[in-house]
């Protein structure tokens, strides 16, 4: 098949774990007899350098005659000045409500080979494999929000519909439906009015997937049971910062932020694919970036905007037999030990491709 997708490369260590996700999808492309062409436009912090603003009409315009847009990271210190008027963020922002992409799908499984390089029990770790659905383009990112008087009082607001949270939970029963038929709903229904209404709608549409096991958690308690146990969650639907929040905390599970991948997708086949993990500006140009995330989010890519998944398939497996073999990025080596760099893991991905 032939497919365009855009790349948005951003900022700090985002144009290095691209270029690794490039080459592996082009190695696809040529092992499955595909033709992918890549158009590269400008987003977050290089974007305001460049243009003045975080999300030019260009990378908008780019996006739009794009089957899929993989966006490696934005932000870095240089553009956080707290009075700036426009921050690398709300490129991030705009370009997922601009295309609609209300479900924000973050796989976190635990691998066996990094079990000692995280802070938890090994048996805790078995079988560690869930599904964050995260509420994208609502929530308290998007509601009303005021700076007032003189700077001395603020306020942002938690704001859902019904629909909302209707089409992002049935994203997640349906998610749940294709693994191990577990949903846990998460919200803060004790105090939060606006998460009330979340339960009462998942609820509601639970009667839709009655094969579904639904359990509602309340965000703090289901904080603590992803460290005390991990492997009893399946699907996991949460709010807009609620998913933001938890799904940092779940990477510990996998071993590194660096791992996890993400799929932003809305109504149609087109999505936005990027690794959960940041800018990393400290680690900027030194090869100690960490590409998996990014590579696993080209897998995703693959998967749900293309439907090809067999090459998804293909390129997980790569990452997986790469990590066997021992490889390692340097914020999963040993401490002290030696490390495998960016572009040489890409490498290895790609040979055993
Ligand atoms: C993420 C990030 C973003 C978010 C930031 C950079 C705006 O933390 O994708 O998880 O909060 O959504
Ligand atoms: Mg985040």
């Amino acid at each position: 098949m032939k497919a365009t997708i855009a790349t948005l490369p951003g900022d700090g260590i985002g144009p290095e774990v691209l270029e690794v996700a490039i080459n592996a999808l082009q190695k696809v492309a040529s092992k499955f007899g595909h033709e992918f062409s890549f158009n590269e436009a400008l987003i977050g912090g290089i974007a305001i350098d460049q243009t003045g603003n975080p999300l030019p009409d260009e990378t908008i315009r780019v996006c739009e005659q794009a089957d899929a847009v993989l966006l490696a990271a934005v932000g870095g210190p240089k553009w956080s000045d707290p009075t700036a008027p426009v921050r690398p963020e709300q490129g991030l922002l705009k370009i997922r409500q601009h295309f609609g992409l209300f479900a924000n799908l973050r796989p976190v499984k635990a691998y066996p080979a990094l079990a000692q390089h995280t802070p938890l029990r090994p048996d805790l770790l078995e079988n560690v494999d869930m599904l964050f659905v995260r509420e994208l383009t609502g929530g308290i990112y998007f509601g009303p929000q005021q700076e007032q008087g003189d700077g001395d009082s603020a306020y942002d607001t938690e704001l859902y519909t019904v629909p909302e949270v209707q089409r992002v939970a049935d994203v997640a029963f349906r998610a749940a439906q294709g693994r191990r038929n577990k949903l846990t709903s998460v919200d803060k229904a004790n105090v939060l009015a606006s998460m009330r209404l979340w339960r009462r709608t998942v609820t509601k549409l639970h009667e839709d997937y009655a094969d579904v096991e639904l359990d509602h958690v309340l965000v703090d308690s289901c904080a603590m049971h992803l460290l005390t146990r991990p492997a009893s969650f399946d699907v996991i639907v949460a709010s807009n910062m609620f998913g933001d929040i938890l799904s940092d905390e779940a990477s510990v599970l996998a071993g590194s932020l660096g791992m996890l991948p993400s799929a932003s997708i809305g109504a149609e086949k087109f999505g936005l694919y990027e690794p959960v993990h940041g800018s990393a500006p400290d680690i900027a140009g030194q090869g100690k970036a960490n590409p998996i995330g990014m590579i696993l989010s080209a897998a995703m890519l693959l998967r749900y905007s293309l439907g090809l998944e067999a090459e998804a398939a293909a390129l997980e497996k790569a990452v997986d037999e790469t990590l066997a073999e021992g490889a390692r990025t340097a914020d999963i080596a040993p401490r002290g030990g030696s490390y495998t760099s960016t572009t040489e893991f890409g490498e290895n991905v790609i040979n055993r491709l």
